[in-house]
């Protein structure tokens, strides 16, 4: 969704704008812009479509200066037009935003009879009519003209803002999106995501819920809610240049798939060297807390939510725990029970979902004290919200089609679920040091299903003509099937769903025919009898079967029945190794289809709005 990037410095900034927003493509968007003051002229230039336009346009331009904002835009409020691309500018008050300002229509309505202008549609350019107001009403200056209009706003906001009369400062604010401050050398950044500075710096300070703060080339004042100094802690980046960028591969999707023997290789780290399952992995109190539990709800969204939901097999069956499962935005708006004696558990690859941030609120206002979040990005908004923490360590990821991601939230998961259980008495020290074991083999097994890649992409050739696909999973591996249907429709577009096999019979046998493909994941383990049952359902009706099964499952190829070995069944955590398959699946079949892989239509990387 929507980034920001900004500096002042003794050198020209344009540059440092430009590929800090470059950066932050990843996550989706549909129009840039920048800002930047060269003395005391500030020179904009906004464009529809991709980043390198806007640089195109620039430079065409000659824009140069020492302080300047940049933004990538997601439409929200008014359409996608060059008016409605930031940085919005009221009068050489210019800004940039993230989020949404819930009181718009009221204070445009108020402006417009002080006699403002709208240019756009935007909530966004009532903020900076509002701070030029304020600077013309009594304000010392924009930071105060900032901290003014930032009590008028209801709503969420990250902000960047400079104004043609201070060429001296960058003034910030964040309530709701997350917003950083880099630390450079006589020069200073902010940005709504590492990722945009990273070239730059990798000192960092996160802003908290309420700050303000001013930015000059010599140094950083952060203030809090009361708009007194605070100081806040600096942190050192851990991202990586090099995760940010392809290498030799074609596509991030790619790139990110197969870099998932090294992301859960880092995420089991610490468990295997310390060859123990402990619950400081959460964080200090996790002890305490974990044991006190007696059940588990777990919230989150999209493929985070299939992660949620193959954990609930694991926690009831591991753990011997009570665990129940809820997309976020669905459990934010409904009369929820909360037994506070639930650890409820977020999890987020980005850490900043809004609908996953407000439903760990709303938790938290039923009466939920002890929150977990499981989460890709340091320092995000959700884990920051969260009373204990477990970062996966994947790695950034790029591609909006979530991967590695997924598979490091399960391993993530899996530890959870085997420190429950022996902090709840369900697993003994030999069946930890089983589960160790096989944890340990897990990035060896996934790197041999990686594998198969070849004889997967010939099977995507043949899904790339067709308008459907079904996929089947029983078990703990119906998440998996849910999360191979969303990869495939993500970045091919094609229509598919997922149904636990035994529901077949109950209508979703009706679409199968000779044009319908239907994958099915068939582990050999106690449920493959009942899944080779359902698969001669679909054999039935004429419907062609693409299964994924393991090595030493008892069944061959047929008329109609393709079948591609994953290794030697690898017990409690072949869910993870079977979904290596199907995401293979969906990026050679969005290859044959020309599909945009890494920024797929209509979807943004980061979900920071409704
Ligand atoms: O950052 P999150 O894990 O909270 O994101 C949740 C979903 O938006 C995300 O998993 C989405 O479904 C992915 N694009 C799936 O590939």
């Amino acid at each position: 969704m929507c980034g920001i990037v900004g500096a002042i410095a003794g050198r020209d900034v344009v540059p440092v704008l430009v590929e800090g927003l470059k950066r932050l493509e990843y996550r989706g968007y549909d129009s840039s812009g920048i800002a930047v003051l060269n003395g005391v002229e500030v020179r904009r230039v906004r464009r529809i479509g991709r980043v390198a336009e806007m640089e195109a346009a620039a430079l065409e331009k000659g824009v140069a200066g020492q302080l300047g904002i940049g933004h990538t835009r997601w439409a929200t409020h008014g359409g996608v037009t060059e008016a409605n691309a930031h940085p919005h500018i009221s009068q050489g008050v210019s800004l940039v935003h993230n989020g949404i300002i819930e009181n718009h229509e009221e204070q445009r309505e108020r402006l417009r009879g002080l006699g403002y202008v709208f240019e756009s549609q935007t909530d966004t350019e009532v903020i900076a009519h509002l701070i030029h107001h304020h600077l013309s009403h009594g304000s010392a200056d924009v930071l105060a003209a900032l901290q003014a209009a930032v009590k008028e706003l209801t709503g969420a906001y990250a902000l960047a803002v400079i104004s043609a009369a201070e060429p001296e400062r960058l003034v910030v604010a964040r309530m709701g999106c997350p917003l950083l401050v880099g630390l450079g050398e006589g020069e200073n950044f902010v940005a709504s995501d590492v990722s945009a500075i990273i070239q730059a710096t990798r000192r960092v300070i996160f802003l908290e819920e309420g700050d303000t703060a001013e930015l000059t080339r010599d140094g950083v004042q952060v203030f809090g809610e009361d708009n007194a100094p605070v100081q806040r802690e600096q942190h050192l980046s851990d991202v990586s240049l090099a995760s940010l960028e392809l290498g030799p591969y074609r596509h991030f999707m790619q790139k990110e798939i197969h870099e998932q023997p090294r992301a859960l290789a880092d995420t089991i780290d610490a468990v295997i060297n310390a060859g123990s399952f402990d619950a400081s992995l959460f964080g200090a109190n996790a002890e305490a807390v974990l044991s006190g539990i007696t059940g588990i709800k777990i919230l989150a969204c999209g493929t985070s939510y299939y992660a949620g939901s193959t954990a609930k097999y694991w926690i009831e069956s591991i753990a011997g725990l009570p665990c129940d499962v809820e997309i976020a935005s669905e459990y934010r708006y409904r009369q929820a029970f909360a037994d506070p004696r639930h650890l409820v558990v977020t999890i987020s690859q980005s850490g900043e979902t809004l609908d996953t941030m407000e439903a760990l609120k709303y938790a938290k206002s039923l009466g939920h004290t002890h929150t977990l979040s499981i989460c890709n990005v340091q320092e995000s908004a959700i884990p920051r919200a969260s009373e204990l923490v477990c970062y996966t360590r994947a790695g950034a990821e790029i591609g909006v089609a979530s991967t590695k991601a997924f598979t490091t939230q399960l391993a993530a998961l899996f530890q959870l679920t085997v420190v429950l259980g022996k902090l709840h008495g369900k697993v003994n020290a030999e069946q930890e040091v089983d589960y160790l074991e096989q944890l340990r083999q897990l990035p060896g097994s996934v790197q041999h299903a990686l594998n198969l890649e070849p004889q997967i992409a010939a099977w995507a050739e043949r899904f790339a003509t067709k308008a459907n696909a079904l996929f089947l999973g029983r078990g703990l591996h119906y998440p998996i099937a849910l999360e191979g249907a969303l990869k495939l429709k993500e970045i091919t577009y094609i229509h598919a769903e997922a149904y636990p096999a035994g529901e077949l019979k109950h209508g979703p046998l009706a679409l199968v025919d000779e044009a319908m493909p239907v994958v099915v994941i068939a582990p050999n383990d106690s449920l493959l009898e009942k899944v080779k049952s359902n698969m001669q359902e679909v054999r039935a009706r004429g419907g062609e079967l693409f299964v994924f099964a393991d090595q030493d499952s008892n069944f061959s190829a047929s008329e109609g029945v393709h079948v591609i070995r994953t290794p030697r069944n690898v017990g409690v955590l072949s869910p993870i190794v079977h979904t290596i398959p199907v995401q293979m699946l969906a990026y050679h079949a969005a290859l044959a289809r020309g599909t945009d892989v890494d920024k797929p239509r209509n979807l943004a990387k980061s979900v920071t709005v409704e």
